[in-house]
């Protein structure tokens, strides 16, 4: 393992004017986080030290949103360049350091190529993490003698045409001893086709120096991706999400189509789920075995128990759903939804914070809002909680057993006693009775002699 102290530097101070949008490019997501969240994630498993982030285009925005990470935040007032930017980060560092540099735009490099880079790295010099990759374009070319040494990084602004042919490129990261950093970075200039203060200068200075210059090959292409434009970050996205999808099928999960599969954020999966086509699972996502999530839903912050079923087309978020529910087609289950086992939601439901009880029915075309629904109830299709009286919420209790008929408004606060009928068609602003019937509705009568409008024939123009 590494011996020295480890200071991380991830620079994400750039404007990012190739994704050609206003918002920050480091506050752009990948799978639901943003690409310095998940440069973090990468460089905490390494457990450093600390970990400076070195920000400054649109940077209150930028501190703002990220502002739960918990990083020494380190501002570059103007963006000078990558080298200018971690000399930003130089008063932060003591001397028996060993600085790791990453840059906020490559979010997926693995914990494990930069544990090789670190230990690669030689105590008095500098190691870089480079590849080989099929379209170098844009990117720092590593130049080397005959001899196969490692003389230069160049830029590809700055490259000749029989340098840009080469395909081993700097993936940006790069690990330094820091009582040798801060020299270099005073002795960089901004003498180059790009008018900027360049990191990728350093390697040559310590050449010159004598120090050692080693590298370490990325494991593949995807985890040395620099985000620079909107199309990279969807090629990049689209890599994460098949890859994912493979893991769990791999681990016995049936996924329709690896292709239209969406992950924004963490997923569990129990033993034989099957997930149909275009769903999106977003933050915390846990499903048990045996569950079945039709095509076209999307579940949020959700936790299914075992043998739940989601037919096509819900959405479900920040809700529990217990064992044996059967939930959808056209569900809608907003916060604070709690479904105890074998409860059954249809279609064109919408259920906000409440639990509905064990094996309790709601089929039809339902608002349930700040209810509590005990065991065995049944509603009926149109019932309604007026939970809100315009100014405040109020909460609905319909207990054990009861059934509530078609076409009922329960006008909160109320209460529905164990075993009550309700009638169809009523609108309940009392509490109902145990056991009785209860309803409430205008007497039927029959007009006679009424007779059916008929069409007023249009007069001819004269
Ligand atoms: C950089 C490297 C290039 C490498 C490539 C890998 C330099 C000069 N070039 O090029 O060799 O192959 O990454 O992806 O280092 N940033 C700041 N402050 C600044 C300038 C940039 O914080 O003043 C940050 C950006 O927010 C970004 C990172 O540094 O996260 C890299 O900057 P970018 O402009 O994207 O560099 P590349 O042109 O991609
Ligand atoms: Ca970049």
């Amino acid at each position: 393992m590494i011996q020295m102290e480890l200071s991380v530097i991830i620079l994400a101070a750039g404007a990012g004017q190739r994704m050609a949008v206003s918002l920050p490019k480091v506050l752009h997501k990948l799978a639901g986080k943003t690409l310095l969240e998940r440069v973090v994630q990468r460089v905490e498993g390494l457990a450093p030290d600390h970990i400076h982030v070195v920000y400054g285009h649109c940077g209150d925005q930028v501190r703002g949103e990220l502002s739960h990470l918990n990083v020494n935040w380190v501002h570059q007032e103007q963006q000078l360049g990558t080298g200018h930017a971690v000399k930003q980060v130089v008063p932060h560092l003591k001397d028996q350091h060993l600085v790791l540099i990453l840059f906020g735009d490559v979010p997926l490099i693995s914990t494990s190529t930069l544990q090789s880079l670190l230990k690669s790295t030689p105590k008095n010099g500098v190691g870089l993490l480079v590849a080989e990759v099929d379209d170098p374009y844009g990117l720092g070319r590593i130049i080397r003698n005959k001899a196969g040494d490692i003389l230069a990084i160049v830029e590809e602004k700055d490259a000749t045409d029989e340098q840009r042919k080469i395909n081993e490129i700097f993936t940006g990261i790069m690990a330094v001893p820091a009582f040798k950093l801060s020299g270099w970075l005073e002795q960089l200039n901004n003498n180059n086709a790009q008018g900027e203060y360049y990191l990728t200068d350093v390697p040559s200075m310590a050449i010159e120096e004598g120090f050692l210059v080693t590298r370490v090959p990325a494991v593949c292409q995807e985890e040395i991706q620099g985000i620079n434009t909107k199309v990279q970050l969807a090629r990049l996205e689209r890599y994460y999400q098949h890859a994912l999808a493979e893991r769990l099928m791999l681990k016995g999960v049936t996924i329709m189509d690896p292709h239209r599969f969406d992950v924004r954020g963490d997923i569990n999966v129990g033993q034989d789920v099957v997930i149909d086509v275009n769903c999106i699972f977003e933050g915390h996502v846990n499903i048990g075995d045996h569950c079945q999530i039709g095509p076209n839903c999307i579940l949020r912050n959700v936790t299914l128990g075992a043998g739940v079923i989601i037919k096509e087309n819900s959405i479900v978020e920040d809700s529990t759903i217990e064992c044996d529910c059967v939930v959808g087609p056209f569900a809608r289950l907003r916060p604070g939804t709690h479904l105890e086992r074998e409860a059954r939601v249809g279609n064109f439901v919408e259920i906000k914070k409440s639990t509905v009880g064990v094996g309790s029915k709601i089929s039809h075309l339902s608002y349930i809002g700040d209810a509590q629904i005990g065991h065995e109830v049944n509603i009926g299709a149109g019932t309604i909680t007026c939970n809100y009286d315009g100014v405040n919420k109020h909460t609905t209790v319909i207990a054990n057993h009861s059934f509530i008929g078609s076409g009922t408004q329960l006008v909160a606060p109320v209460v529905i006693e164990e075993g009550a009928v309700i009638g169809a068609g009523s609108t309940i602003t009392k509490d109902a009775v145990s056991g009785q019937l209860t309803l409430s509705r205008a007497e039927q009568t029959t007009i006679s002699n009424w007779r059916r409008p008929v069409k007023e024939k249009k007069q001819c123009a004269e």
